[in-house]
């Protein structure tokens, strides 16, 4: 009798479900070979795509595996937390079609475009059946940590990915390539790889020229056939693996994957060391503010040493920079405050959000303050032009060009929108100077920054962009059409 309840309550429950969410509907693309372990590989679309769009790259994956892989495509479903909460009957929907359709295994990889993989992140493990993950264009970072992950999880990432900026996967990236204890078992398990040449649409439908005629995607540098056929064969080797039976396949795939990671780094890292310029991963340090101070240091350039300590406020409203001689040196003590937007829980574009910090502060020793240690006197008479912030903004394009590879920057010198640099706002003092901001705004010309200094005989204080986001910019955002139609 209860368990007649029960079974009755979950055919409603169903029910509901199917009834709540229209037309939910799953296509099966049956295995290309008769014989071998079986795979389903469970697609779930990105936002505003039909989820049948997958098929060619459902189709590549069968083609380049071994395995009698299956494939089910999830259509229909919308953008929202309520998508978020019915993952579960989505990924049931799909397992009973294809065991419907003859799929006998319960072996379940998840493969999510974009958006999808913050909807199923909760939704993996054993309790799932979904046993591995493959995320196209997408992270569940900040949300889930990748050596935190229930399971295998394979991310490959578009160099042109104007949704998912290659700046935020190069954070996964960093994930697995700089600890050291875990590097091995984070290439065998959580491998992050990235696609060179390829967009975001590219990762799962193909391009659309829609999306980079509205500027939110960018224009590609491989056909839609390479791009699947890199998905397919990294697939492929993660797929091998992480469920192959044969020692020596799975050798030769974890080979194929560690080159393929190692590879990666001359895309991922100038993003991952822009970023530790910018502010040290312990937060304690801002090396960006150490080299701006180097170049406002000018003439005494060889002749200081610079420390530095990145504070949150209200203590960094307080910080006065510190000039001490010391011997033959003068040391300077700097200080910054690195300002990084505020991200919520996945209700943000990730497109329109760079990874770099809005600003960075920074509280200089001023020039002439240096020499006057040197001196111990007022010299006047050969005080120079000090360096504007406005320079520091043009240095920090500089390091960017000079970190980004070089196919980038025949890119950017082509066909990127130019940065300009406006004429620095000065104020009067850090009571004026603090609660102003670095501003950018965009136009058809490019990206405009402008800078709030305090420059006098003592302090030199400005607000610059950040390396990272001089680096999205070079690489990523002025790429984009312009007006974009986010
Ligand atoms: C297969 O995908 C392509 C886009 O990649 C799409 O144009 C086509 O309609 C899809 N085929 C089916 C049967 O849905
Ligand atoms: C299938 O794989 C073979 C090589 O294994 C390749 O030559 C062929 O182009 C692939 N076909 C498709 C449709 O991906
Ligand atoms: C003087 O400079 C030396 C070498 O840079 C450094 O080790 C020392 O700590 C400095 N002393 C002070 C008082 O800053
Ligand atoms: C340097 O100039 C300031 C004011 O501009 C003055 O207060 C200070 O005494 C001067 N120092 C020397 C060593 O002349």
């Amino acid at each position: 009798m209860a368990a007649g309840r029960s079974a009755l309550g979950a055919i409603l429950v169903f029910l509901c479900l199917v009834m709540e969410t229209g037309a939910a509907s799953v296509t099966v693309i049956k295995p290309i070979r008769t014989t071998g372990q079986e795979i389903g590989l469970i697609f779930f679309k990105d936002i505003s795509v039909p989820g049948t769009y997958y098929n060619q790259t459902a189709r590549a994956i069968q083609n380049a595996s071994d395995f009698r892989v299956w494939a089910a495509l999830i259509d229909d479903y919308k953008y929202g937390i309520k998508t978020r909460e019915r993952m579960p009957f989505y990924i049931h929907l799909a397992t009973l079609e294809l065991s419907a359709a003859g799929m006998a295994s319960g072996v379940y990889v998840g493969v999510a475009h974009g958006w999808a993989a913050h909807y199923i992140r909760r939704h993996v493990g054993d309790r799932f059946g979904i046993r591995a993950l493959i995320l196209l264009g997408a992270t569940m970072n900040p949300l889930q940590l990748l050596h935190k992950s229930k399971v295998p999880v394979l991310t490959l990432a578009a160099e042109l990915d104007g949704v998912f900026r290659i700046s935020m996967l190069a954070k996964e990236y960093e994930e697995v390539a700089t600890d050291n204890s875990r590097l091995f078992k984070g290439i065998y398990r959580t491998p992050v790889i990235c696609i060179e040449g390829a967009n975001h649409y590219q990762l799962g439908i193909g391009t659309d020229w829609t999306e980079i005629n509205e500027g939110k995607d960018l224009r590609p540098e491989i056909t839609d056939e390479q791009a699947r056929s890199l998905i397919a064969k990294h697939s492929h080797d993660f797929l091998t693996v992480t469920f192959g039976t044969s020692n020596q396949n799975r050798i030769a795939s974890l080979k194929e994957l560690a080159d393929s990671f190692l590879k990666s780094a001359a895309k991922f890292q100038p993003f991952i060391d822009m970023k530790n310029l910018d502010m040290s991963t312990d937060q304690k340090k801002s090396t960006w503010t150490i080299l701006a101070q180097k170049l406002v240091a000018k003439e005494y350039i060889d002749r200081v040493t610079v420390s530095n300590e990145q504070v949150g406020n209200p203590w960094f409203f307080m910080k006065k920079p510190g000039v001490t001689a010391n011997g033959t040196l003068v040391n300077l003590e700097t200080f910054s405050l690195v300002h990084i937007p505020y991200i919520s829980d996945g209700d943000y574009d990730t497109g329109l959000q760079p990874e770099g910090p809005q600003e960075v502060n920074m509280k200089l020793v001023a020039n002439e303050a240096i020499g006057k240690a040197f001196s111990g006197k007022n010299n006047t008479a050969l005080i120079s032009e000090p360096v504007s912030c406005k320079s520091l903004n043009r240095y920090a394009l500089y390091l960017a060009l000079a970190m980004s590879s070089e196919e980038a920057r025949d890119r950017y010198i082509s066909r990127g929108r130019r940065i300009i640099f406006e004429e620095d706002r000065l104020v009067l003092g850090n009571v004026l100077w603090a609660p102003m901001s670095f501003q950018t705004w965009e136009d058809e010309a490019g990206l405009h920054v402008k800078s709030v200094g305090v420059i006098n005989k003592d302090q030199h204080y400005c607000k610059v962009l950040s390396l990272l986001r001089a680096m999205e910019w070079v690489n990523i955002d002025s790429l984009r059409v312009f007006p974009t139609d986010w």
